[in-house]
C-alpha cells in the first residue's frame, strides 16, 4: 500500500502538535530541515524535532537539506526520528553515514536533487532503506512538479528490482492529486505532500484521497505486481 507523508513545511509552525493531529492516520510526518546553506531557506533543528517526537505518535521522516549531514544526521536519530534522509550531494561519506543512522536505530535514506543521477549510486543501494527522488528543486513548498523526473523514478525502481532490494522509493515536491498517479506508475511508493495536504480543507481526507489514487495507479504497474 502507498504511504503518504504530509510535509509540515506547509503547516502552521506555531501549532505543530495540532497540525500533526490533523493528519492522524498518515504513515509518517515529513519534517524538512533546512540550514540556509544547502538550500536558500531556513526551517527548524534538533530541539523542535525532539519536542515534535514527544508530541505525536506518528513516526517522523526527517529530510535533511543541510550541509555536513555526516555531522548532524545522527543527532536527528537521537532526537527521535524514525527515518533520516541525507542529500548525497552534501554527504562526505554516504556509506559510513547510512550505516551510522541504521546502527542508531533509524531507517537510512538518500536524497537526490533533480540534477543528480541515480546511476553512480547503484552500488550504495543495499546500504539504504529508502531513496528520495526530488521532483522539485529542494528549498520551498508549493512548487510545480517536474515531469522530467519521471524517467529517473522509473530507472531507480528498475535498479531496486534488479538487485531484489526491499527499498522504498520516495518522491517529494509538487505531489498532488494531478501528479501522484504518474509517480506511482513510474515506481514511487512513498509520497511526500505539503501544500496538497495542509492546503486542503480537511487534511486527513486529503491524505486518504492521495493514498487511494496512488494505490489504484500502482495496482497494475509492472513493478508492483506480486506485492
Ligand atoms: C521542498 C521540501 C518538500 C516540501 C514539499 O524542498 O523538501 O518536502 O514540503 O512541498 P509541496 O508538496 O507543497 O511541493
Ligand atoms: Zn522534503
Amino acid at each position: 500500500m502507498a504511504q503518504i507523508n504530509p510535509s509540515i513545511l506547509s503547516a502552521d509552525f506555531a501549532r505543530l502538535a495540532d497540525e500533526a493531529e490533523a493528519v492522524r492516520g498518515s504513515d509518517w510526518l515529513h519534517v524538512d530541515v533546512m540550514d540556509n546553506h544547502f538550500v536558500p531557506n531556513l526551517t527548524l533543528g534538533v530541539p523542535v524535532v525532539e519536542s515534535l517526537a514527544r508530541a505525536t505518535d506518528t513516526p517522523l521522516d526527517l529530510h535533511l537539506m543541510i550541509e555536513d549531514p555526516d555531522r548532524w544526521a545522527p543527532q536527528y536519530v537521537e532526537a527521535g526520528a524514525g527515518s533520516v534522509t541525507f542529500h548525497v550531494e552534501a554527504a562526505a561519506a554516504p556509506v559510513r553515514l547510512a550505516r551510522e543512522i541504521r546502527a542508531k536505530g533509524a531507517r537510512a535514506s538518500m536524497a537526490l536533487k533533480p540534477g543528480t543521477p541515480i546511476e553512480p549510486y547503484e552500488d550504495l543501494l543495499p546500504e539504504l532503506d529508502m531513496v528520495l527522488i526530488m521532483t522539485v528543486e529542494p528549498g520551498f513548498g508549493g512548487q510545480a512538479f517536474l515531469d522530467i523526473m519521471l524517467p529517473k523514478i522509473r530507472r531507480t525502481r528498475e535498479l531496486i528490482a534488479k538487485h531484489d532490494l526491499e527499498l522504498w522509493l520516495q518522491v517529494d515536491g509538487g505531489v498532488a492529486a494531478n501528479t501522484i498517479e504518474r509517480c506511482a506508475e513510474a515506481g514511487a511508493d512513498v509520497f511526500v505532500a505539503g501544500s496538497a495536504v495542509y492546503g486542503a480543507e480537511d487534511p486527513a481526507e486529503a491524505v486518504r484521497k492521495l493514498r487511494d489514487l496512488a494505490d489504484k495507479a500502482s495496482a497494475d504497474a509492472w513493478w508492483a505486481c506480486g506485492h
